[in-house]
């Protein structure tokens, strides 16, 4: 990947795509920097280990996959989450009746929120935040409740070589208090004492294909460690509008029993609450990741 700048061309440039072609599953791209619909895989079967590893690979490549027409039960939604490692708990959110590991998502017309609405990588609050979420859709709006999805390699790219100078080594601290003290009260939650916080590198290497990522975001960053305030506002506002620059987008159309598979570490998204009155839910694994370094 290079960038160009000014007149010289595209603001980003994405190299061309050289991957190896799959021979058990089909991968669509839905843009060229982010997002890819795979065919050809029935995930309520169980995953042969090829398949398995072509997912895999298809995720690494394309950062966010989509799978359409699934049904799945709530067992088989865990146990594919479970292929790709232990399951994470999420600190706040309401899960599925005797299924810690299956987070709610869910807006209707009484709703006072939904899930996900400001940009995020999920629970970067976390000392270990989770590598990848698994969200399985079962019913949508007639129109709306589209996810956007965002590359932070992308975003990491664009940046001048002084910012990415200046960047490298720092840290900032991402805190779920102001995320979720309140937020589930109409599911009949308490708050917890306190939520998690934690200090993450501003620029982060992705542990399987080695590319940088940008590692802040509007929804838990706070602060940058080590610089004064004024400095570190100005700085984490410039990043939050560069992460979130539609270059780096792709925007998904949910139908109902969809699935939509992210990595954390390199993507962030954002769901859009645009079908008041309608109702749209499903439910979330979540897949446990490692302390980014
Ligand atoms: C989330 O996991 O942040 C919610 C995403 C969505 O509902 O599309």
């Amino acid at each position: 990947m290079s960038v160009l700048r000014g007149n010289n061309g595209p603001r980003y440039k994405h190299n061309a795509d050289n991957s190896a072609p799959y021979d058990t599953i089909t991968v669509d791209k839905l843009t060229p920097i982010i997002g890819a619909e795979v065919g050809g895989v029935d995930l309520s079967q169980p995953l042969g280990n090829q398949t398995f590893e072509e997912i895999h690979r298809a995720l690494a490549e394309n950062l966010v996959i989509f799978f359409r027409d699934q049904h799945i039960t709530e067992e088989q939604h865990l146990d594919f989450g479970r292929r790709f490692g232990k399951l994470h708990l999420h600190p706040a959110a309401p899960h599925a009746p005797g299924h810690p590991e299956l987070m709610v998502i869910h807006a209707d017309k009484d709703s006072p929120r939904a899930n996900g609405e400001g940009w995020h990588s999920d629970v970067s609050c976390d000392e270990e935040p989770p590598m990848g979420s698994i969200l399985y859709i079962r019913n949508c709006p007639p129109r709306g409740g589209d996810t956007l999805f965002a590359s932070m390699y992308a975003a990491y790219e664009a940046l001048s070589d002084r910012m990415k100078r200046y960047l490298d080594g720092l840290t900032a601290i991402h805190d779920g208090e102001d995320a979720y003290r309140g937020t589930y009260a109409n599911y009949g939650i308490a708050d917890k004492l306190s939520y998690p916080r934690a200090e993450h590198p501003v620029i982060r290497t992705h542990p399987v294909t080695g590319k940088r990522a940008l590692y802040v975001n509007r929804g838990f960053t706070k602060r940058i460690v080590g610089v004064p305030r004024d400095e570190s506002n100005a700085i984490l506002h410039y990043l939050w509008d560069l992460a979130e620059d539609p270059l780096f987008q792709c925007r998904f159309r949910w139908r109902e029993n969809s699935i939509a598979f992210w990595d954390n570490r390199c993507v962030q998204h954002r769901a859009m609450w645009d079908y008041w009155p309608n109702t749209r839910s499903g439910h979330r694994v979540t897949v446990a990741g490692d302390r980014p370094v």
